[in-house]
């Protein structure tokens, strides 16, 4: 069986100054070290882009943005184009996450617009869905999530690359995690309606976890076979810590190899 990779995305979220690129510099040369099975990338704030991507193109270390606007160029004050972005030499770009859709109200039809002006960019989109707790607790989360699947990922999305982060809203942040055993269940979920509604290739997409991994939770996660990876906030900022994380997701894979 070939050995499967994982990905694991760092979201610096609005953190990250000039000299958070130490940080960066310093998981670099930590991956560079030893060989693994995963894919690695930091998302920090659009003013670092540039010197991120440019530091890091010879590492193992992809880069990408937090957000993007859907059309190419245009008078959109503040905004920035996925074609910007690929500009950069960022590579991929999270969409669609609980943070945007809760305080700049982008629905789920802006993000399938997002979605494709990414993949048209070249850039892949990772693509965030999750319950709120209100949510959660009516008993509501699979019809939440398979209509946010459905209907942030753009018809024409074909053969394209993508990938789904779920990321349960009161997950994030709290030090709270759902049960592996919920994560499986959504993310076969994921999977299905992905397969029946939205991508005949939908085998392909990673389906990473994120809300609240850390180095010492990461591995119950990333050793589920339905779990592509992980989208890490608050433990990516600290190259220590986001390394644990990518630690245990080389394990994983090693498990599964062996
Ligand atoms: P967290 O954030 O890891 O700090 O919970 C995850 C996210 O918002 O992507």
């Amino acid at each position: 069986m070939p050995a499967r990779r994982l990905l694991i995305v760092g979201n610096w979220k609005m953190n990250g100054l000039t000299r958070s690129l130490a940080e960066a510099r310093k998981l670099s040369g930590m991956i560079s070290s030893r060989s693994n099975f995963v894919d690695v990338a930091l998302c920090p704030p659009a003013t670092l882009l540039i010197s991120m991507a440019t530091e890091l193109r010879a590492d193992s270390i992809a880069v990408g943005a937090q957000d993007c606007h859907s059309e190419v160029s245009g008078a959109h004050t503040g905004d920035v184009s996925a074609q910007m972005i690929a500009d950069t030499g960022a590579t991929l770009v999270i969409l669609g996450h609980s943070e945007r859709r809760a305080h700049h109200s982008e629905t789920d039809l802006d993000v399938a617009a997002k979605v494709s002006a990414a993949l048209d960019a070249g850039l892949l989109p990772v693509v965030c869905v999750g319950e709120s707790e209100a949510q959660r607790n009516a008993g509501d989360t699979m019809e939440v999530i398979e209509s946010q699947v459905a209907r942030s990922i753009p018809k024409n999305v074909g053969d394209r690359a993508f990938a789904i982060a779920y990321e349960p809203m009161w997950a994030i942040g709290t030090g709270r995690t759902p049960t592996p055993d919920e994560i499986a269940g959504i993310h076969a979920q994921i999977r299905k309606v992905l397969l029946r509604d939205v991508a005949p290739g939908g085998w392909v997409v990673p389906i990473l976890y994120g809300g609240s991994v850390n180095a010492n939770n990461a591995a119950q996660f990333l050793s589920l076979p339905e779990v592509g990876g992980a989208l890490v906030g608050g433990a990516s900022l600290r190259a220590e810590d986001f390394y644990g994380i990518i630690g245990a997701a080389n394990e994983a894979c090693l498990r599964n190899a062996g």
